[in-house]
C-alpha cells in the first residue's frame, strides 16, 4: 500500500508504541493515588509534562493533556473566551479553521459572544488587512490555525500576532495540529498564547493530544470533577497516552529538520509532474507546509480519482478526512473561491517522513495510467 493520507492520520511510530505498552505494563496506577505506585506513576507523568513544556517553551503546569486536537480546540475556544469575557465579548476566527474550531465558535455565539470570521485570499491565506478591518478594542480572542489541513497553506501568524498585540488585549490561539513537526512551533518562535497539538498526526496514538498555554495565561475548565490537570481537565489522566504523546512530540521535534527535508524533496519531485497535466490545477499555494499537496482535475469528481487510485493500492483523500464522507463542498475551498470546474475534484496528498521517493515514482506511473482512463490526458 502507498499511503499518502498522513494529514488524516499517521502510522504509530514503533518507539511510541513501545512506550505505550511499557507504561501500561509497569506504571498503570492512578497518578493521583497517594501510595508509592501512584507516586511513581505520577513522577512519570510529570516528567512527560516537563519534556513537552521544554519543547514548547512554557512551564509544565501550562501543559494540559487531552483526548486530541478536537478537545484541545474546544478547550481553547470556550476556556479562553470564558476566562477573558470581562474584557469584552468579541471573538475572531478564520474562515478556514478545522470544524472543531468553527463549530465551537458557533456555540459561543449562542452563549452571547459575537464571533466574526476572518476571510482568506484565493491562496487560502489570511491577508493582514482583513484582520485590521475586524479587530476591535473589545476583541478578547483570535484563533488562527498555523497550517491549513486541506491545502497546507501556512498562515502569517507572526504578522497577525504583531498586529493583534499592538491593537488589542486579545489572546491568540493557534491550532498547530498540521504544523507541529513540520515547522518550528513553540512560544519562543511564535508570539501566541495557546497551542493545540494532536498526537495521531505526528505518529502518536489516536485519542491523545494537548493544549499548551504560554506562561501566566489562564483558561477556564470545560470538564469538571476531580480536578486533574491543574483543575482544567478533570478525569483520571491516562498516563500511558500522556507519556506516549510526550514521546511523539519529542520525536517530531528532534527530527524536524530531517523530516521536513524528506517531505520537501518528495513534494518537489511530485509537483512538476502533477502540473504537467493540462487539466490539473494546483490548489496548494506556494507558501505551503511541505507535507500537503492538494490539486484538482478539471470536471472530475474527487471520489472518481480516489477510487481509481485505491484499486491500485494508493491511498489519498479528498480535501479533508472529515469532509470526505460528506457531500457538501469544503468550507476552505469555498472561502478560496475555487471555480466550479475544479471545486468538486480536489484531491489531497499528504506525506510523512516515512514516505519515500520510490513511492512517488511508483505513484507517477500509476497516476499516469489512471489519468488515461478517466480523462484521456
Ligand atoms: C487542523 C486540525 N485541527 C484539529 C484536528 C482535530 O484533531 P483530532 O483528530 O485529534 O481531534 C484536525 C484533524 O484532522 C486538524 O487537521
Amino acid at each position: 500500500m502507498i499511503y499518502f493520507d498522513n494529514s488524516a492520520t499517521t502510522k504509530v511510530h514503533p518507539e511510541v508504541m513501545k512506550t505505550f505498552v511499557a507504561v501500561n505494563e509497569k506504571f498503570w496506577a492512578n497518578p493521583a493515588s497517594i501510595h508509592e505506585f501512584g507516586h511513581q506513576t505520577n513522577e512519570l507523568l510529570q516528567s512527560a509534562r516537563k519534556q513537552v513544556a521544554e519543547i514548547l517553551h512554557t512551564s509544565p503546569n501550562k501543559i494540559y493533556f487531552t483526548s486530541g486536537g478536537t478537545e484541545s480546540n474546544n478547550l481553547a475556544i470556550f476556556g479562553l473566551a470564558n476566562k477573558y469575557k470581562t474584557r469584552g465579548r468579541h471573538v475572531l476566527v478564520s474562515e478556514i479553521e478545522h470544524p472543531s474550531i468553527l463549530e465551537a465558535a458557533k456555540q459561543l455565539m449562542k452563549n452571547g459572544f459575537e464571533v466574526e470570521w476572518i476571510p482568506v485570499n484565493s491562496d487560502g491565506i489570511i491577508v493582514i488587512d482583513a484582520v485590521k478591518k475586524l479587530l476591535r478594542t473589545d476583541t478578547i480572542l483570535v484563533s488562527v490555525m498555523h497550517v491549513n489541513n486541506e491545502t497546507g497553506a501556512i498562515q502569517p501568524i507572526q504578522e497577525i500576532s504583531a498586529y493583534v498585540r499592538q491593537n488589542s488585549r486579545a489572546v491568540i490561539h493557534m491550532d498547530a495540529v498540521q504544523s507541529f513537526g513540520k515547522l518550528p512551533v513553540h512560544f519562543g518562535a511564535l508570539d501566541v498564547d495557546a497551542i493545540t497539538i494532536s498526537s495521531h498526526k505526528i505518529h502518536g496514538l489516536k485519542g491523545s493530544g494537548l493544549l499548551a498555554l504560554k506562561q501566566f495565561m489562564e483558561v477556564e475548565p470545560m470538564l469538571f470533577g476531580g480536578g486533574q490537570e491543574s483543575g482544567i481537565r478533570s478525569g483520571t489522566t491516562p498516563v500511558p497516552l500522556a507519556v506516549s504523546t510526550a514521546k511523539a512530540v519529542r520525536l517530531a521535534h528532534d527530527n524536524l529538520q530531517e523530516n521536513a527535508k524528506t517531505m520537501k524533496e518528495i513534494t518537489e519531485n511530485l509537483i512538476p509532474f502533477l502540473t504537467s497535466f493540462p487539466s490539473i490545477k494546483l490548489i496548494s499555494p506556494t507558501n505551503r507546509a511541505s507535507h500537503i499537496v492538494s490539486f484538482s482535475v478539471r470536471k472530475i469528481k474527487g471520489e472518481v480519482l480516489i477510487n481509481a487510485l485505491q484499486q491500485k493500492n494508493v491511498i489519498v483523500s479528498t480535501s479533508s478526512a472529515c469532509s470526505s464522507r460528506q457531500t457538501t463542498t469544503s468550507h476552505v475551498l469555498k472561502a478560496m473561491h475555487i471555480q466550479d470546474d475544479y471545486i468538486k475534484g480536489v484531491i489531497r496528498l499528504s506525506f510523512s517522513a516515512i514516505n519515500t521517493q520510490e513511492e512517488i515514482n511508483q505513484f507517477k506511473k500509476i497516476f499516469t495510467n489512471v489519468m488515461k482512463v478517466i480523462k484521456g490526458d
